[in-house]
C-alpha cells in the first residue's frame, strides 16, 4: 500500500517546512518538495494543513484496578479515543501485585491489550515489591521491552515503596539502562494529614487537595532526585503539578543531573477551585497530585518553554462520575483517583500553548511526541517525521474550531474535565503505520490492530 500526502507543512521538533510525503506500507519512504504521483493507492491533499508526528502519551491507565473499581476505558475504547485526538502511541502501566512476579503482571496487561488496542502501545511496570528476585526480574523485563518502571512514594499500604526499595531499583536501572518514573509525594506525611482531616469530619472532595500540600510533592521530588544522583541513574518525575516541585527539577538539571519531568494538561489549565464544586462535582477533579493554586500554572508553562519540563502526558485514568466517583460520596479518601484526558492533550496544548503564544509549533511537537519517544526508547521509529520512521502521522487542521464536551468525546466516561473549552486546532486525518485510522470524525481502523512496542533501554546515554 502506498499513500502520497501532497502539499502539507511538516512540523518536527526541529523545523517547519512544506513538502510531499510518500508512505510505503508502514513506513515513510520519501519526503521531498514535490513527489510525482506514480500510482500511489491513495493521494491525500494536505494543502493548508500541518503534518505532525503522531502524538505519544507516555502516561495512561487503561483497564486499571483502583480502590475497588476499574478505570472506565479499556484498551479498546481508550486507544480509539487517543487516536481521535491525534495520539498514535501510548505507554500504559502494568501493576505488579505485591508478592507476585513482575512477569505475571506483564502477561496480565498483554492480555488486556491484545486484540483490543487500536494504536501501538508500550508498557511500564509499576513495582510494588522487589522480593527475592525483583532486581533480576527488572532486567528480564527490560529484555521484553519494558524499558521503564514506576515507583510510588505515596499511597502507603497499597502502592508505596520505601526508600531502600527505590534506591535498589534505581541502582538496577543505572546498570540496565531503564528509566525510573517516580510518583513523588510524601505518602507518610500525607496519610497523617488525611487521618487528622477525617477525624475532624472533613470528608468533601476539596479535602483531597487540602491534605496533599505542595511541599509534600517538592520534598519527594527532592528526595527522589537525590537517590537517583547517589545511584548514578536518571530519573523521570511523573505528573509534576507545582512550582515548588518544578524548582527541584530545575535546580538538579542546572547541576547537570539527568532528571526529567512531565506535567499534564490539567495542571496547566485547571486550579484547586474545581474541587470545591457543588453537588459532589469536585470529585471529578480528584487525582494525585491534586490541582494547585492558580499561580503555579504560569510557572509550569514557563517550565515547558524553558525545558525544565520535557513532556506533556495525560495521566488518563477515567472513572465515571455517576457510578464510580460516588464511591467516595461520604469520604473523599474513597473517591477513585484519576481523571480522563487522553483524547484532548494535543488540542489543549496546541490551543493554550501554540495559539496563546506560550510555545512554538516545534516545541509543541517536541513535548507531545519527540521527547516522549526519545526518553522511552521509541525514537526514531516513533516521534519523528523522517524517511524510515513509522508512518504515524497526524494531519492537523490548525484552524479547526472544536468545543470539548462529554457529549461528543470518545472516551468511555460520563464527564470531561475540560467541558466547554473552545480550542482551535484538531486532528483531521490520523495515520498509524501508514493506515488511515481516523477520518471525517470516524474511527476506520481495525480494533486490535495496535502492536506491543518492545522499547529500547537507553543504557546510560542520557543528555
Ligand atoms: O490520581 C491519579 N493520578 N491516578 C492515577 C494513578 C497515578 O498515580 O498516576
Ligand atoms: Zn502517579
Ligand atoms: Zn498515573
Amino acid at each position: 500500500m502506498t499513500t502520497l500526502i501532497k502539499n502539507g507543512t511538516i512540523v518536527t521538533s526541529q523545523r517547519t517546512y512544506r513538502a510531499d510525503l510518500l508512505i510505503e506500507n508502514e513506513t515513510i519512504k520519501d519526503i521531498a518538495e514535490s513527489i510525482p504521483a506514480a500510482n500511489p493507492e491513495r493521494v491525500i491533499d494536505a494543502t493548508g494543513l500541518l503534518l505532525l508526528p503522531g502524538g505519544i502519551d507516555v502516561h495512561t491507565h487503561l483497564d486499571m484496578p483502583f480502590g475497588g473499581t476499574t478505570s472506565a476505558d479499556d484498551f479498546e475504547t481508550g486507544t480509539k479515543a487517543a487516536a481521535f485526538g491525534g495520539t498514535t502511541t501510548l505507554i500504559d502501566f502494568a501493576i505488579q501485585p505485591k508478592g507476585t512476579r513482575m512477569r505475571d503482571a506483564l502477561d496480565t496487561w498483554w492480555k488486556k491489550a491484545d486484540s483490543k488496542a487500536s494504536i501501538d502501545y508500550g508498557l511500564h511496570m509499576i513495582v510494588t515489591d522487589l522480593g527475592e528476585a525483583g532486581l533480576e526480574d527488572m532486567d528480564s523485563l527490560v529484555g521484553e521491552g519494558v524499558a521503564s518502571f514506576k515507583l510510588f512514594m505515596a499511597y502507603p499500604g497499597v502502592l508505596m515503596v520505601d526508600d531502600a526499595t527505590i534506591f535498589k531499583a534505581l541502582g538496577q536501572t543505572a546498570k540496565n539502562g531503564a528509566l525510573i518514573c517516580m510518583h513523588a509525594e510524601n505518602g507518610g506525611v500525607i496519610d497523617v494529614i488525611v487521618q487528622r482531616a477525617l477525624a475532624e469530619g472533613k470528608r468533601a472532595p476539596i479535602y483531597h487537595a487540602l491534605t496533599r500540600p505542595v511541599k509534600a510533592e517538592a520534598e519527594a521530588v527532592h528526595r527522589a532526585i537525590a537517590m537517583a544522583e547517589i545511584s548514578g541513574a536518571p530519573i523521570y518525575i511523573v505528573h509534576l503539578s507545582s512550582e515548588d516541585a518544578l524548582n527541584e527539577v530545575r535546580e538538579a538539571r542546572d547541576r547537570g543531573v539527568p532528571a526529567f519531568a512531565e506535567t499534564c494538561p490539567q495542571y496547566l489549565l485547571l486550579t484547586v477551585d474545581e474541587l470545591a464544586r457543588a453537588n459532589f462535582e469536585g470529585a471529578k477533579y480528584v487525582f494525585t497530585p491534586p490541582l494547585r493554586e492558580k499561580h503555579h500554572l504560569d510557572k509550569l508553562w514557563q517550565g515547558l518553554r524553558e525545558d525544565h519540563l520535557q513532556v506533556v502526558s495525560t495521566d488518563h485514568c477515567p472513572f465515571c462520575f455517576k457510578d464510580q466517583k460516588t464511591l467516595g460520596i461520604d469520604d473523599f479518601t474513597k473517591i477513585p483517583n484519576g481523571g480522563p484526558g487522553v483524547e484532548n492533550r494535543l488540542q489543549l496544548i496546541h490551543h493554550h500553548g501554540v495559539n496563546q503564544g506560550r510555545l512554538n509549533l516545534n516545541r509543541f511537537v517536541e513535548l507531545v511526541s519527540t521527547t516522549p519517544a526519545k526518553l522511552f526508547g521509541l525514537y526514531p521509529k516513533k516521534g519523528e517525521i523522517a524517511v524510515g520512521s513509522d508512518a504515524d502521522i497526524v494531519i492537523w487542521d490548525a484552524n479547526a474550531d472544536h468545543v470539548i464536551s462529554a457529549a461528543t468525546h470518545h472516551m468511555r466516561v460520563d464527564y470531561s474535565m475540560f467541558e466547554g473549552f473552545h480550542v482551535k486546532g484538531n486532528a483531521k486525518i490520523v495515520l498509524s503505520r501508514g493506515e488511515v485510522i481516523v477520518e471525517n470524525d470516524k474511527f476506520i481502523g481495525r480494533t486490535g490492530r495496535g502492536r506491543y512496542l518492545k522499547r529500547q533501554a537507553r543504557g546510560g546515554a542520557w543528555s
